[in-house]
Parts: structure tokens; sequence; C-alpha cells
């Protein structure tokens, strides 16, 4: 992990103006942002570690949790909400069989919600990854993870 979080650093040229950019490299890498990581961005840019958790906390984006191979989310913002994102929610968490915010046994999905993505014309949508899957409904759900179980 020392090695991966150098690099990501150093790419960053050192610079501690850049420790947010550093912190998205980082989560994206481990899909959450590992306590021995950002020990080691403190040591190497020579800034308090209180700094970094306190960014780490106050961006939403950041996970301090390890989560799944695939992080599913699903949008909350008001025009998915108002189409059936709920809905969404309940079917996702009856199928994962996991709460928002956690993670299934296998370590494959991490359910979580999130604010509008700016893709409301697509609403409801859920988010795996980089991915957005739009006008789901209750009987795509099963489908979209399906590919992602392979
Ligand atoms: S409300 Fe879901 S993308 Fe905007």
């Amino acid at each position: 992990m020392e090695e991966t979080v150098t690099k990501l650093i150093e790419k960053h040229g050192k610079d501690p103006s850049a420790l947010l950019a550093m912190m998205q490299d980082i989560q994206d890498e481990f899909n959450y942002l590992p306590r021995p990581a950002l020990e080691h961005v403190a040591k190497e840019l020579e800034i308090p570690m209180s700094r970094i958790s306190g960014m780490a906390t106050f961006f939403a984006t950041f996970s301090l949790k390890p989560r799944g191979k695939h992080v599913c989310e699903v949008c909350m913002g008001t025009a998915c909400y108002t189409r059936g994102a709920p809905q969404l929610v309940d079917e996702l968490k009856r199928d994962l069989k996991v709460e928002v915010g956690e993670t299934t046994a296998d370590k494959q999905f991490t359910l979580e919600t999130v604010n509008c993505v700016g893709a409301c014309a697509l609403g409801p949508l859920v988010k795996v990854g980089q991915k957005y899957h739009g006008h789901m409904n209750s009987s795509k759900i099963e489908k979209m993870l399906k590919q992602y179980r392979k």
C-alpha cells in the first residue's frame, strides 16, 4: 500500500495544496481511505493527521470504512426521489441483505445513497462505480446486479 500511496503523492508533486486530489486518488485506488494510507500522506507532506481526518469526514464523498468492490449509490435527489428512489433503496436492501452504508458479506457491494448527481433526466438512477443506470425500477435491479456479480 505504501508504495502505491507514495506514487500518488509524487504524481501531485508532493504539494500539500493538492491534498484533496491525492485523497480522491487514494479512494479511487482502494475504494475507501485506509488509515495507514492517510498517515503516510501526513508524514510525507509534513501536515497534521488531524487536517486530513477533518477533510475525510467533512466531504461526504469520502469513506473511512472499507467498501465493497462495487459501490452502489442510489440518487436521492428530488427528481429521483419523486420517481421512486426510496423503493429502489428498499429493493437493494432486500436483494443485497444490507442496510444503507453497509457492505455485503462477500465484499462485492456497498449500498449508499447520494444527493443529485446531475443526471435528473435519467431518474430514478443508480450509480455503480462510475456507471449510471437510469430509468431504474425494481425489475431492472436484479438484472443490473447480475452484471456485477459475474
Ligand atoms: S435527482 Fe437524481 S440525478 Fe438529479
